[in-house]
């Protein structure tokens, strides 16, 4: 057998897993949350249960569910406007893509959606390796997955 057909039946078993060719890395994604986000965000259900962080942290807003929700919507967090704007006019709802965007510049992505250089974000933080960024992203996907 040659080496490109080996190779065919590798991309066809692969496929059939249903796993994307480059898997995100849920199990990274909780140590970057752990080393890069924790400090400002937790992860915390409807009844209250911290699911990933400390209680009483509220320096970010609190990101379960974040996955599929509107862009600036946490009820009683003090959004900086940009970010407001982006969800309410923009129609920023977060998905896993637009989420690696945003982390690896929040002002540049807030400019670039808002179409305006004045935008700012109140999210002084940036993820360095868009890699690390994918798998936090993949690992917040975890959390207040819609049921039914
Ligand atoms: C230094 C504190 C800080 C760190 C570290 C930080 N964030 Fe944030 N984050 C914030 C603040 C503050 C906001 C609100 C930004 C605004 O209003 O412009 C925010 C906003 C967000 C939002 C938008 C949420 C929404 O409701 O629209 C997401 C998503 C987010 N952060 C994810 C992350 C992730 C993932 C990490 C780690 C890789 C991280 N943040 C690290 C402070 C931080």
């Amino acid at each position: 057998m040659t080496f490109a057909s080996k190779a065919a039946i590798g991309a066809f078993a692969l496929t059939m897993t249903g796993l994307p060719a480059f898997a995100q890395d849920t199990e990274n994604g909780a140590t970057v949350f752990q080393r890069q986000c924790q400090n400002c965000h937790n992860v915390v259900d409807d009844s209250g249960e911290v699911l990933a962080g400390r209680p009483n942290m509220r320096t970010g807003p609190n990101l379960y569910g974040v996955i599929g929700r509107q862009a600036g919507i946490v009820d009683g967090f003090r959004y900086g406007d940009s970010l407001v704007e982006a969800g309410a006019e923009a129609g920023v709802v977060w998905s896993e893509e637009e989420l690696v965007a945003y982390l690896q510049d929040p002002r540049g992505y807030l400019r670039e959606t808002l179409d305006d250089n004045r935008a700012r974000s109140q999210m002084a933080f940036q993820v360095r390796s868009e890699s690390d960024a994918a798998d936090v992203a993949a690992y917040l996907a975890t959390f207040g997955v819609e049921e039914g």
